[in-house]
């Protein structure tokens, strides 16, 4: 497993790391112990950084992730986020008294006297304009309740806004084969910051492994399910924005690229660590054997400049036109 340095916090992180979502909700019916199992595994591979929330099943993910780091050695860095506890997304909403509090509940989830990073969670825009909230994140720094802070964000916009604050470490944005712009504008400035880069959903939500077909079912309980549309939360959270029947036919264009002995989420994960702005993927999981999958991506050799370009023409071709302008 290969790190890289986490923004300015002076950290290495793996560059394939673990996304806790699924452990947590929204995912169909996961065992506590699969999810443990799963968590243990990314140890076992290297993994030494965690992405999590408060709402990831109310809770569940972040004492999952308290549990692992309670029984393993090994030095574990979690970074979890704020600000979907509001039942409506307001810039007032991320008030003082607010962040505190989620801040305390995530201390109690985590076991821990002091957060590693605290993310906001897909803020309004506004909220960039309103360099007070960012002040209470730095007077949380000051009394010690957390290491550092960075955001999560939906559109490459509220990343070149986000990094413009000196003390944001971290932005998490979607970016994979399928969701390729960030790479242009933002990557150079976020290197250029030093600021780390978290790229989530690296799978299109299991897309990109190519297991999925026309007629694949989820549960009532899977955002595969119920956020299709965008129903519950941004439509680009699920299969990354792209319409799945489309998808299915640009992961087939891919599978033909693939080398021998390599997985499609391999192949999908190493493609992401071509970009060297990027610090880590965090590819959700909900068994051993799917980390385990991933993991092996930090080790492939680099992707060809003849595969960079094929996938580059598959976006360009099938997927741009749907989802460039929107993220
Ligand atoms: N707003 C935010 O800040 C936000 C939003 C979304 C995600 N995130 C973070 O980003 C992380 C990753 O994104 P994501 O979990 O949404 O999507 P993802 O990583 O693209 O896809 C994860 C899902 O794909 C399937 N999978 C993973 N590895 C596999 C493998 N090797 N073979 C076959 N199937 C595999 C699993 O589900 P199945 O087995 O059910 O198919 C897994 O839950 C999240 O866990 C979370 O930490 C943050």
């Amino acid at each position: 497993m290969h790190q890289r340095t986490l923004g300015r916090t002076g950290w290495k992180v793996s560059d394939i790391s673990f996304g806790a979502w699924a452990i947590g909700g929204a995912w169909g019916a996961v065992s506590d112990d699969d999810s443990l199992a799963a968590l243990h595994k990314a140890i076992d591979c290297g993994v030494n950084f965690i992405d999590t929330a408060d709402v990831y099943g109310d809770g569940r993910s972040e004492r999952l992730v308290a549990r692992l780091r309670k029984s393993r050695k090994e030095e574990i860095i979690v970074a979890t986020k704020a600000g979907r506890r509001l039942p409506r997304q307001t810039v007032e909403g991320y008030s003082r008294e607010n962040l505190t509090a989620w801040v305390e509940d995530s201390l109690r989830n985590l076991s821990t006297d002091a957060l590693d990073l605290l993310q906001l969670h897909c803020p309004p825009i506004e909220i960039y304009d309103r360099p007070e909230v960012f002040g209470v994140l730095d007077d949380l720094v000051a009394a010690g309740k957390i290491r550092y802070y960075g955001v999560s964000i939906e559109k490459v916009e509220e990343a070149l806004k986000a990094i413009e604050f000196p003390n944001v470490q971290t932005v998490q944005i979607i970016f994979n084969c399928f969701r390729q712009r960030p790479a242009e504008l933002f990557f150079p400035q976020a290197k250029q910051k030093q600021v780390g880069i978290l790229a989530r959903v690296p799978l299109a939500s299991g897309l990109l492994t190519g297991k999925l077909r026309r007629d694949s079912t989820f549960s009532a309980d899977d955002h595969r399910n119920f956020n299709r549309h965008g129903e519950a939360f941004d439509v680009g959270e699920t299969f990354s924005g792209v319409d799945l029947d489309l998808g299915l036919e640009a992961v087939e264009e891919i599978r033909a690229l693939l080398p021998p002995s390599t997985s499609l989420a391999q192949f999908a994960l190493r493609w992401i660590l071509m970009f060297d702005a990027v610090t880590c993927a965090i590819p959700g999981g909900k068994r051993p054997d799917q980390v385990a999958d991933n993991c092996r991506a930090s080790d492939l050799p680099p992707l060809t400049p003849q595969a960079m370009a094929a996938i580059k023409n598959i976006y360009d071709k099938k997927i741009r036109q749907h989802v460039h302008h929107r993220w």
